[in-house]
């Protein structure tokens, strides 16, 4: 950080401002996660400085050959850890990635089939504000707001109807395992394509903790910095037919130069999640999970679906006192960062919701397991009942700085 100190010291103070919040809170946010030493120092690279338009062998610019040694590292890494049959690592985010996909097999105005936002979808699968929702013509299966679970039968029906071009899956905010081989044969019966989103299990998937989308999906797409735990990106993996249409919509269809110190960094990655570590800190995330649902159930919180099968857990708060966004401030203010969420049934705007979506997958990269996630949770359930009560909240505040010093996080950065 010397160098940052020097040129820009108000940006380096805002970067170890940072790593302090990391290190001294309790990072509960289910799409966030924190990246290897290893994965920043690629990102952090001279990889940075190169233009490599193009693709391995095929570049638009001298001078690429390292280039193409970590964008075929990372390739190659990703098929082996997810067997598609194509991959395209340039996707700058995920929404990038949906993008391309879109572009790659849909005019504007095409029927798109994608999961309600508030029922846990995301922006990219056709909201109006995002340019999915104003490109195309748009309808959004629900969870059924009994069960908190997909409603397979509803959106078969909804298919039937509607003849989707393509029907997007995966999610945002949704605790259950996803059925994607039936949702695969749901779009075969009414010949759309499947776009299976895996942004949030990537990890889980790679790791054999969730079903895979590779067999029952025509293009699966993810991030790369949530459960997967890598640098902040996207991916796309499609089946031979679609490769060409996928690396041309990415480039030069959606983007220019690929952020090469990026790509250099997601090669590290998949090297990680290739490891048994990988797969145990993944196994991990699912029982800290469900360890994090029962504790809440038990102290009377209503858990949208009743529990979770993945890395999060979805409270709903549409029976209590206090809104989404009172939940996160109070959490906040006591060191546990937690986002407001909308659940099924949604009454209140998105800026203040009914519900928060807290996750796994940061405090368990920290070491945490079930014992100290119960005392999370129930830390979590204090500061919910007693909002407005001072002493309450220090007295939580000071347990998690306790729990934060018993788990460093950044030892040799803070
Ligand atoms: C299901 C899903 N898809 C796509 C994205 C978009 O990823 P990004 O923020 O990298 O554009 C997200 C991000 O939260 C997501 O949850």
């Amino acid at each position: 950080m010397e160098h940052i100190e020097e040129t820009a010291p108000e940006v380096a103070d805002a970067i170890h401002g940072e790593i302090e919040r990391e290190e001294n809170g309790l990072e509960m946010i289910a799409s966030e996660n924190f990246a290897s030493r290893a994965v920043m120092e690629a990102q952090g690279s001279v990889m940075t400085n190169k233009y490599a338009e193009g693709y391995p062998g095929k570049r638009y610019y001298g001078g690429c050959e390292h280039m193409d040694t970590v964008e075929e590292l990372a390739r190659e890494r990703a098929l082996e850890i997810f067997g598609a049959d194509h991959v395209n690592v340039q996707p700058h985010s995920g929404t990038q990635a949906n993008m391309a996909v879109y572009f790659s097999v849909l005019e504007p105005g095409d029927r798109v089939l994608g999961m309600d936002l508030t029922h846990g979808g995301h922006l990219s699968h056709g909201h109006p504000a995002n340019f999915s929702g104003k490109l195309y013509d748009v309808q959004h299966y629900l969870v059924d707001e009994e069960t908190g679970r997909i409603d397979y039968e509803g959106l078969a029906e909804q298919a039937q109807e509607f003849e989707p071009d393509i029907i997007v899956t995966g999610a945002s905010a949704y605790p259950r395992e996803i059925d994607f081989e039936r949702l695969g044969s749901i779009a075969d019966e009414v010949d759309a394509y499947h776009l299976a989103d895996i942004a949030h299990i990537a990890g889980l998937v790679a790791a054999g903790e969730h079903v895979s989308p590779v067999p029952h999906a025509d293009f699966v797409t993810t991030t790369t910095h949530k459960t997967l735990r890598g640098p902040r990106g996207g991916m796309i993996m499609c089946d031979d037919e679609h490769a060409s249409g996928v690396d041309s919509a990415v480039f030069p269809g959606t983007q220019g130069g690929p952020l090469m110190h990026v790509v250099a960094a997601k090669a590290v990655c998949f090297n990680e999640a290739q490891t048994d570590e990988f797969d145990e800190y993944q196994a991990q995330i699912v029982e800290n999970s469900r360890a994090l649902a029962s504790v809440l159930k038990d102290d009377g919180w209503s858990l949208v679906s009743g529990g979770t099968d993945n890395h999060l857990v979805l409270v709903d708060l549409r029976d209590e006192p206090i809104t989404g966004k009172d939940a996160e401030e109070a959490l906040e203010d006591v060191g546990i960062t937690v986002n407001k969420n909308t659940v099924p049934g949604e009454e209140e705007p998105p800026t203040v919701t009914s519900g928060i979506r807290v996750g796994t997958p940061a405090l368990t990269t920290r070491g945490m397991g079930t014992e100290q996630i119960e005392r999370v949770g129930s830390m979590i359930s204090r500061v919910l009942s007693n909002i407005d009560d001072e002493s309450v909240k220090q007295e939580v505040a000071d347990e998690v700085e306790t729990l934060c010093d018993e788990f460093p996080l950044y030892p040799d950065l803070s």
